[in-house]
């Protein structure tokens, strides 16, 4: 299948989590649309892979803990020295460890919310002022079927991704009079390296939600982030965008 193009030219776009499965692939579709890419990311060696593996002039990168405030604000104002931030995809999570919530354990849990939430929050606190300066921004939170759905054995994940929605929500229509899009996206399990965080019979249970009867692929959720994410994207806001193949229908 031909991919359609998207015009990124003249764009600069912050990719979270940017140094392997979704986020990658994020960032290498924008590099192909012109774009100008940063991916941060907590894994030094993942980066480096990543920046020979795209092998581009227009990528670079941070070495950056979107849960810690400080690391992203530093961040952020080295970019800002030169150049605005058009784009913004808040990416990076962890799915932490399959338990009930009554053995859940509690720093763990902490850290799950921390990443998948406050790390969501964090890029946005720092980023969006950019924007509106700039009058111009594309904001996509990626939270999971299991914010709206909440999955079982996975309460710090299901609560860090609701809260990404609510996040959302507040902050598309907080910034609603300006050319600033805020909209979150729900996939369902796809074969990335996150899928080893988990149980092999909650990945199964996962899958055996999905009327399609298969994990979606990495480009086709990249191709609904670059719509959210393009020039072309004027009105929706504030919304959730659901990529589950079927599983969660509203
Ligand atoms: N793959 C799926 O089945 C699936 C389904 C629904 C939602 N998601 C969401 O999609 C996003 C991307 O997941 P993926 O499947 O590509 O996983 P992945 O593990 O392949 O990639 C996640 C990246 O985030 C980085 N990261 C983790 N903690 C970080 C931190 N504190 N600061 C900066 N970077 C950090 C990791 O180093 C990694 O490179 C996640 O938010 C995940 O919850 C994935």
């Amino acid at each position: 299948m031909d991919k359609i193009n998207f015009d990124f030219k003249n764009r600069t776009a912050v990719v979270t989590g940017g140094a392997q499965g979704f986020g990658l692939d994020i960032a290498k579709r924008f590099l192909e649309s012109g774009g100008k890419v940063i991916i941060w990311d907590i894994d030094p060696k993942m980066i480096e892979k990543a920046i020979q593996e795209l092998n581009n002039p227009n990528l670079s990168s941070g070495v950056v803990d979107v849960s810690n405030y400080r690391e992203v604000e530093e961040n952020v104002n080295d970019i800002t020295k030169k150049s605005n931030i058009d784009i913004l995809i808040n990416n990076a999570g962890i799915t932490g460890p399959t338990a009930p919530l009554w053995e859940y354990d509690i720093d763990m849990w902490k850290k799950v919310v921390d990443i998948n939430l406050m790390g969501t929050f964090n890029c946005c606190r720092a980023i969006v002022p950019n924007m509106i300066q700039n009058n111009y921004g594309r904001i996509v939170n990626v939270a999971s079927v299991a914010g709206k759905d909440g999955n079982a054995n996975a309460s710090a994940y299901s609560v860090g991704k609701a809260g990404a929605i609510g996040l959302t929500k507040s902050l598309g229509k907080e910034l609603a009079d300006k050319n600033i899009a805020v909209n979150a996206v729900t996939p369902a399990g796809a074969k990335t390296r996150i899928l080893d965080q988990m149980s092999k019979e909650h990945v199964q249970r996962m899958l055996s939600k999905v009327p399609r009867g298969r994990f979606l692929e990495v480009e086709e959720f990249t191709s609904l982030i670059c719509w959210l994410s393009s020039e072309e994207n004027t009105f929706s806001t504030a919304a959730v965008f659901d990529i589950s193949g079927g599983r969660s229908t509203y």
